[in-house]
């Protein structure tokens, strides 16, 4: 039998937090043949909620479930991860912009960081889903030097899902027979996609209007597929979204967090290169970046 892998999920009392965690116990991040052991970190506000949670996946009887670490303290929750799912943060609530929860989350992933630095796994796979996500990694990134840059990455998979559910939505064809839309940059307010653009841009806010929360159950399900093609690889033929540490591919500039069409083999990603950008494209790849540069300056300046 495989020795079971150490997956992170911070935030984990929170809404993400609770739809991720059963789908990792089942197998749909790491594989049906993979036992996994959960640590599960939030803050001691949230620590009688975390234990609940802890209360339920031992009732779910999981058979992958071979252990659960439920912490508010980061270095308990950091030790020997293999995997970090960084769901924890300030979300952004109805109206609010990206930009106002950065200084709260800089903070947070200075700290994380350093915890993850000294405790995790080497060679641990770290995917930033909390927003802003692309700027979160990028601290990340920053205060856990050690940390290969290669493993460090963000979730737009969930915008690149809902690019083909709504593109197989339209022409009416399973979602199975869609592939290969791109999220480029991140996820925010100049998001590029094609003529479905604001639908998707909008989906989020679509949903917690309907449901008075956030979209937890789709977001759970992206970061699963994120880390399960990154570690299993993407079948041939196929790419996806992922944000990865630019290395100035279609001239983003690199140092930025950038979200590019990737395909995965043995646990690494690579940049899908030439494609070609038309001028409409260029335009939103250009202001997304802007954005991201922006939002990284202002980053760093809540940092000193
Ligand atoms: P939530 O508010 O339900 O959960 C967040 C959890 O994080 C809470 O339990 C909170 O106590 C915890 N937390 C706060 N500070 C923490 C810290 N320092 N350490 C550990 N835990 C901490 O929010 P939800 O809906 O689960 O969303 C989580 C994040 O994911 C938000 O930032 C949201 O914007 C982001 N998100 C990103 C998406 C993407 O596509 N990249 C999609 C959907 C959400």
């Amino acid at each position: 039998a495989k020795d079971p892998v150490r997956v992170l999920v911070t935030g984990a009392a929170g809404q993400i937090g609770y739809a991720l965690v059963p789908m990792i116990a089942r197998g749909v991040m790491l594989g049906p043949d993979q036992p996994v052991i959960l640590h599960m970190l939030d803050i001691p506000p949230a620590a009688e909620s975390l234990n609940g949670v802890k209360m339920e996946l031992v009732d779910a009887a999981f058979p992958l479930l071979k252990g659960v670490v439920a912490t508010t303290d980061v270095v308990e929750a950091c030790t020997g991860v293999n995997i970090a799912v960084m769901v924890g943060g300030f979300p952004r609530k109805e109206g609010m912009e990206r930009k106002d929860v950065m200084s709260k989350n800089v903070s947070i992933y200075k700290s994380q960081a350093s915890a993850l630095e000294k405790h995790a796994a080497a060679n641990c796979k770290v995917l930033v889903v909390a927003n802003p996500a692309n700027t979160n990694a990028l601290i990340l990134k920053e205060y856990a030097p050690s940390i290969p840059e290669k493993n460090i990455s963000c979730l737009t998979r969930l915008d690149h899902n809902r690019a083909l559910g709504q593109i197989s939505e339209r022409l009416k064809v399973q979602v199975s027979d869609v592939k290969n839309v791109i999220i480029w940059g991140n996820h925010s307010s100049t998001q590029l996609n094609g003529e479905f653009i604001s639908t998707v841009q909008q989906r989020g806010a679509a949903i917690i209007k309907a449901r008075k929360l956030s979209s937890a159950l789709s977001a759970a399900s992206a970061a699963c597929d994120h880390i399960r093609d990154w570690v299993l690889g993407t079948p041939q033929g196929t790419f996806v979204s992922m944000g990865v540490y630019s290395d100035g591919s279609y001239n983003v500039p690199a140092g930025l967090i950038y979200s590019f069409p990737v395909t995965t083999a043995n646990g690494e990603w690579k940049i899908v290169q030439g494609l070609s950008i038309d001028e409409f494209s260029r335009k939103k790849l250009d202001a997304t970046a802007e954005e991201l540069s922006e939002e990284k300056n202002l980053a760093y300046s809540c940092l000193s």
